[in-house]
């Protein structure tokens, strides 16, 4: 049994942990810039679509096409991260973030608006595999959940601060949406003036044989006879001719971490997060509450989200990935069966329908948001990360593609009843996947776990 986190973190590590902190929490701001930039779009669809004079075909696609991007940039990144570094990918990303804002807001066909937001597409895919990638990299075992759960937070903090953006800039005349897509270049130029002052990760540095300037980081995020010896183990694990051998994602060994990952990446989409986080004024219109207190609503399910996140960042270190996810998945579950339910029954009345959303958002928020990114980001080896998290998280778009498309069709089709159900029943495959083949990790380094579950 290894020791509790707190006998782990004697006050002697305060200026490691500051500094820690600092670097992932830059870091973080390219969850914050992904966050922004997915939801950015809501509050700006009633503008574009009278400013370019759009069709509801021609709105799907102004909307979406940055998924597209997202989906991009997650094959391109992972290979350069893996050959490059992480750390000029990152600062790649936070130029393309500021092109894309500012290239959003001066079109005036729609061409042009979707070129920018296809490069913003490319931005965001590049951001939501490597900032949880760069964190695990340079965090010690024992915080390594906590502070990858940091880049959920600041996920959430980004469709937020896009929520807030909007309303505060929506009187603003003709050119209120102008507005909105080009203040996300304040924190894109935030992003990248603060990426300069960080390092690159320990792991990338030993992979590419520079041991003395990996010990200098590590020495500066950890106390030096652990910085030591965290340099002895990622150096032994990646001299280990096993290890070696896997620098090609098509090694078999890999076959069932990869499996893990992406079907992970499947359920944390399929099981709906989006269909609430894109469509909540639809589904609140759906039973009746007028535009203002649907939008009321949806300002109680961003809150929610955001609370809930830190009962991730509590627990993950403590008890667990597995237990999270677990209760997580069968709260989710149940919350939506009720939604279901209260559908099939036509059962609107007072508050049930808010209670319900909230209860799954809050489920989703203390363990699938949070948790599926911090398993994607630590259970591959440090040889293949880059390109394996990027096939993980190709995947995890396209999903979110996938669902976001098909679900206005679904709620058409099969009504809110059948639809919720179909979520529910995604929510029960996730418990049973999580249940037999997920393996914990807490508290594990990176090399422990390659040796464990891929046996280097
Ligand atoms: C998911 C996003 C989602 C967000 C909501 C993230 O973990 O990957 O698709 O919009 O959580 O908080």
């Amino acid at each position: 049994m290894l020791p509790e986190p707190a006998t782990l973190a004697p006050p002697v590590r305060t200026t490691h942990t500051g500094y820690l902190l600092g670097i992932t929490l830059v870091a973080a701001l390219g969850g914050l810039l992904f966050g922004f930039d997915t939801a950015v779009i809501a509050g700006t669809i009633p503008f574009i679509t009278q400013y370019f004079g759009l069709s509801e075909a021609m709105l799907g696609w102004a909307v979406s096409s940055m998924l597209l991007g997202c989906m991009a940039g997650t094959l391109v990144a992972g290979s350069l991260a893996d050959r490059y570094g992480r750390k000029p990918v990152l600062i790649g990303t936070a130029v393309f973030f500021f092109i894309s804002a500012v290239g959003s807001a001066v079109p005036t066909t729609l061409t042009t608006f979707v070129a920018a937001r296809m490069l913003g597409g490319l931005a965001v895919g590049t951001a939501s595999m490597l900032s949880p990638v760069y964190i695990a990299e340079v965090a010690p075992a024992h915080l390594r959940g906590r502070l990858v759960s940091l880049y959920q937070l600041a996920i959430v903090i980004g469709i937020q601060a896009s929520f807030f953006s909007n309303y505060a800039l929506v009187d603003t005349g003709v050119d209120n949406w102008r507005w909105m897509f080009g203040v996300e270049a304040v924190p894109a130029v935030a992003f990248l003036f603060a990426l300069l002052f960080v390092p690159e990760t320990p792991r990338f540095l030993a992979k590419r044989g520079r041991t003395e300037e990996a010990l200098v980081v590590l020495a500066r995020t950890r106390p030096a006879d652990e910085a030591q010896a965290e340099l002895a183990a990622i150096t032994s694990v990646l001299q280990d001719p096993t290890a070696q051998r896997l620098s090609d994602l098509r090694a078999p060994r890999l076959r069932p971490i990869l499996v893990i990952g992406i079907v992970l990446a499947v359920l944390q989409q399929v099981t709906g997060i989006n269909t609430v986080m894109y469509y909540a004024p639809l589904i609140f219109a759906q039973t009746g509450a007028s535009v203002d207190s649907a939008l009321l609503q949806t300002v109680a399910v961003g809150g929610v989200n955001l609370l809930f996140t830190f009962v991730a960042i509590y627990l993950i270190d403590r008890i667990g990935r597995r237990p999270l996810m677990l209760a997580g998945s069968a709260l989710m579950g149940v919350s939506l069966a009720g939604l279901s339910a209260a559908f099939f029954l036509d059962a609107f009345q007072g508050p049930l329908v808010l209670l319900l959303v909230l209860a799954y958002i809050a489920s989703f928020a203390a363990s699938l948001g949070p948790v599926v990114w911090v398993i994607i980001s630590e259970i591959f080896p440090t040889r293949v990360r880059g390109a394996a998290v990027a096939v993980a998280t190709f995947v995890l778009w396209t999903a979110c593609f996938v669902v976001s498309l098909t679900f206005p069709w679904l709620l058409a089709h099969l009504g809110g009843a059948g639809t919720f159900l179909l979520f529910a029943v995604l929510c029960a495959v996730t418990y049973v996947f999580v249940w037999r083949r997920l393996p914990e990790t807490r508290n594990k380094s990176l090399e422990t776990l390659e040796r464990e579950l891929v046996g280097t």
